[in-house]
């Protein structure tokens, strides 16, 4: 992909599950402002987050979020080159108001408007993070509703090589806190709680697949609900401690062995981590203790852009507006969106 010459400023617009966010990022690569409205403490009270109420807040906060977003960057509307919004996958309610709003802007400002996949952005988070990353490499993208693992074999072309054929990883953190009492979101507790546990005090099943590059969590789900439910039968509670730990330890080395299956397969050497899992400090530090065995060049981006953000959304949109993408205002949400 040919780079312009000249300075590109994208407005990046999210709106997919519960965080309202804006940001404006210049070249796809420097972050000017990135601006959150988390609804994360609402939805806590019911356990994970409601749709329904989800939406109504984005439209409570997306018209706030987008203005502290062009002034946080010192920017007008007409400053910006093109606006960059994700049209899907997510909650359909949740992802119709960025889309409604990203149409509006560009519907007075004559602005062009460039749909991106919310999957695609996560991977995008890394650019941000690292100047010099360029394609090829191979992501895993571990979220809260996909893991999978992606070939970028360029900025806007990449192929899925292995994909979760039942619950994603982010899914196998969440239910299981909630069972143990941590509450939602289960994943960053969960981290936390584990700290300092024995890693080899409980142990866990490993899936099989048809193709050994997919995932299953639904088993590694059901084996983790059992032991807990059999410790509760039995009158002794689990140690959570060991046990948080032992799980974590035992999905990360889960997600490492399917990633140098990856990397055997393919040849590939350069690998980001992407999504809201990828922030998991048992996974980041088993794929670190254990780069060497494949001369990993090993990516994740910082903590604050793992989770759902639109800086990610506007350095994905810049990628996209350069190849030349546009969306037209009859643009949808696409709740399924597959790419
Ligand atoms: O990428 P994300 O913000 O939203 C989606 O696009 O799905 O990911 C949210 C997921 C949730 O399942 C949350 O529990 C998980 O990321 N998560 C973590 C951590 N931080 C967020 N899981 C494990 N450890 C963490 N530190």
């Amino acid at each position: 992909m040919i780079l312009p010459d000249k300075d590109i400023y994208i407005l990046g617009i999210e709106s997919s599950c519960d965080e309202t966010a804006a940001s404006v990022v210049l070249n796809g690569r420097k972050i000017l402002s990135n601006v959150i409205a988390s609804q994360a403490d609402f939805h806590m009270q019911y356990g994970g987050v409601v749709p329904e109420i989800a939406s109504r807040m984005h439209l409570d906060s997306v018209s706030q979020t987008v203005a502290k977003a062009l002034s946080d960057a010192s920017m007008k509307l007409d400053q910006i080159d093109a606006v960059a919004v994700t049209y899907g996958p997510g909650l359909v309610g949740a992802l119709l108001v960025g889309v409604n709003c990203a149409k509006g802007l560009c519907a007075v400002s004559g602005k062009p408007l460039v749909a991106v996949d919310h999957l695609r952005g996560h991977i995008a988070a890394n650019y941000l993070c690292f100047e010099e990353l360029e394609p090829p490499f191979l992501t895993m993208l571990v979220s809260g509703g996909n893991t999978m693992i992606v070939s970028v074999k360029d900025y806007c072309e990449m192929e899925i090589i292995g994909r979760t054929l039942d619950d994603a990883a982010g899914e196998a953190f969440d239910k299981i806190a909630r069972v143990i009492g941590l509450g939602y979101p289960g994943g960053p507790k969960m981290d936390k709680e584990g700290q300092g546990g024995d890693i080899s005090k409980y142990s866990f099943s490993v899936p099989r697949t048809p193709n050994k590059m997919d995932f299953s969590f639904s088993g590694i789900k059901t084996n983790a609900l059992n032991m807990i439910n059999e410790s509760r039968m039995k009158g002794t509670d689990i140690e959570l401690k060991d046990f948080t730990a032992s799980y974590q330890h035992h999905i990360a080395r889960y997600l490492y062995d399917h990633v140098a299956l990856a990397v055997a397969e393919t040849g590939v050497r350069k690998l980001c981590l992407a999504g809201g899992v990828s922030a998991n400090s048992f996974i980041r530090n088993y794929f670190e203790e254990h780069k060497k065995e494949y001369d990993l060049e090993l990516y994740y981006p910082k903590l604050g852009l793992c989770t759902d953000n639109a800086a990610m959304i506007a350095s994905c949109g810049y990628y996209e507006y350069i190849n030349g993408n546009r969306a037209g205002l009859d643009l949808n949400a696409r709740p399924s969106l597959r790419f």
